[in-house]
């Protein structure tokens, strides 16, 4: 099967060009002027005054997640075509054993859910618990299973949360390994506690679940996290970004000449949290952990600067969607209220026009952002992440001159909100091409359940500057 794709403007995260890409048995094979398609039953597509990107990887998801009593509502199968219909053709999902099992045994449960995926994916490890077997199991799932990122809850106490002595060795094993850390950095006993003070004194509804949640927990858990990388020169991905106190512990790591990493996500960029007030529990749709943060104390100036200026390396989308109904179960009672919501079909026409036409950042650094780096930082690159001849055929047409508006009733999620209702987004993907083939054109899917691919990774270590844990107790 061959694909020729003309007169498109290429952009990676260095370039921009006008080429011709030809594509063959889903990889890339030409890039050039006045390519010509080779062999019968080739496909042509002219892209014409359109962006030609690579395939966006989204290095936060959380499809088919069983979490808080509930299932987040996308399956692989629709949480892929939900990404592919915005342009994203790779996901990196979370494997999360409870405390204690195996986190081997809960791969292959992972990878058996993961199996009908219609694009390709991987996952981050989460450890939610330390015990004898835990540095084997983690040098197995680096070595023998090609799953080189790892994940720690500093929150959600009682359930995914490990505690300090816990990170520490999570830290440790990652490091010698040559494995990243991603870590959802909240003081996870002072939520619980915050959460017991407020249910207490009657505060139930979803307006409290981010005063149960302030950045100055978020800022102090992401400066632990980082600290204790440090200590053994483990590098760390600080996940879901949202407050300046968090921006501010990475920068003084980076600063430090520490080598750390930070995302955050669209939510974070662009909501306030006025969200948590709407009337009839709707501000439940928009619970998540960390909360959407206030307009004011400079949060969003933080992340929208530090994606610009290069403090922050990524956007995801933690998407993890749950339905009206099922928010639900925290009508009584925030704390109840599954934490998540959508947003991986999204975020690259968010990104295109809050950030790139709205002059916060340019296209290459869209591309950096949403593709490149989580393919880089993540082990995907250069097979993913870039146009390239001998990378997998993973492209997107965008078409900057349309203009439309996110809503739950277009979306391909199973999600029955959108956070993002209303937004006036510019720019849409016209053709997204995943495996060399075209999955998602003129607003329709044509996928396939299963042709998704796991891929394998491997570790890719990095000098992290710093580590004050003494040589003595060094391997
Ligand atoms: O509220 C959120 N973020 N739900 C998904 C789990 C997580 O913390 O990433
Ligand atoms: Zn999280
Ligand atoms: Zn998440």
């Amino acid at each position: 099967m061959s694909l020729l794709i003309k007169n498109g403007e290429i952009v990676t995260a260095t370039d921009r060009y006008v080429a011709d890409v030809f594509v063959k048995d889903g990889t890339i094979v030409g890039i050039g002027k006045d390519l010509a398609a080779q062999g019968a039953g080739g496909t042509v597509i002219d892209a014409s005054g359109q962006f030609v990107f690579p395939g966006f990887i989204d290095p936060h998801v959380h499809m088919e997640l069983p979490f808080m009593g509930t299932v987040s509502a996308d399956d692989f199968e629709a949480g892929t075509a939900s990404g592919l219909a915005g342009g994203t053709t790779c996901i990196i999902d979370f494997c999360i054993p409870a405390r204690g099992q195996s986190m081997l045994a809960m791969l292959a449960e992972w990878k058996s859910k993961a199996k009908k995926s219609v694009a390709d994916y991987t996952c981050h490890m989460a450890v939610t618990g330390w015990g004898d077997g835990s540095a084997e199991e983690m040098r197995k799932v680096v070595q023998q299973e090609g799953v080189p990122s790892f994940k720690v809850f500093m929150a959600y106490k009682g359930a995914f949360m490990v505690d300090d002595g816990e990170l520490y060795h999570v830290m440790q094993e990652a490091a010698k390994l040559g494995a990243i850390v991603a870590v959802h950095a909240e003081n996870g006993d002072a939520v619980l506690h915050l959460q017991r003070e407020l249910v207490a004194k009657g505060c139930l509804g979803p307006e409290y679940h981010p005063v149960s949640r302030p950045s100055s927990i978020e800022g102090e858990a992401t400066n632990r996290a980082l600290t204790l990388a440090r200590l053994h020169g483990a590098t760390a991905y600080i996940v879901h970004m949202t407050c300046r106190e968090s921006v501010e512990a990475l920068v003084r790591a980076k600063l430090e000449g520490q080598h750390c990493y930070g995302e955050t996500c669209p939510q974070y960029l662009l909501l306030d949290d006025s969200v948590f007030t709407k009337p009839n529990f709707e501000g439940s749709s928009y619970v998540m952990s960390p909360p959407i943060r206030p307009p004011h104390m400079g949060h969003h100036d933080a992340l929208w600067r530090g994606l610009a200026n290069g403090m922050l390396d990524s956007v995801g989308t933690d998407h993890c969607p749950f339905t009206f109904e099922q928010k639900k179960m925290g009508k009584d009672n925030f704390t109840m209220i599954p934490n998540g919501a959508a947003g991986v079909e999204d975020r690259l026409q968010i990104l295109y026009t809050y950030g790139v036409t709205e002059g916060r950042f340019d296209l290459q650094r869209l591309v950096e952002l949403g593709s490149t780096n989580p393919a880089r930082i993540f082990g995907l690159y250069p097979r993913k992440g870039t146009i390239a001849v001998g990378a997998d055929a993973d492209i997107v047409i965008y078409d900057p001159s349309t203009t439309g508006v996110r809503s739950a009733k277009t979306h391909f999620s199973k999600a029955d909100r959108s956070i993002f209702e209303g937004f006036k987004v510019k720019g849409q993907p016209t053709t997204v091409i995943a495996n060399g083939r075209v999955q998602f054109a003129n607003g329709k899917l044509d996928v396939e359940r299963g042709a998704g691919r796991f891929v394998a990774r491997k570790p890719t270590p990095r000098v992290s500057p710093g580590a004050e844990q003494p040589a003595a107790l060094r391997a």
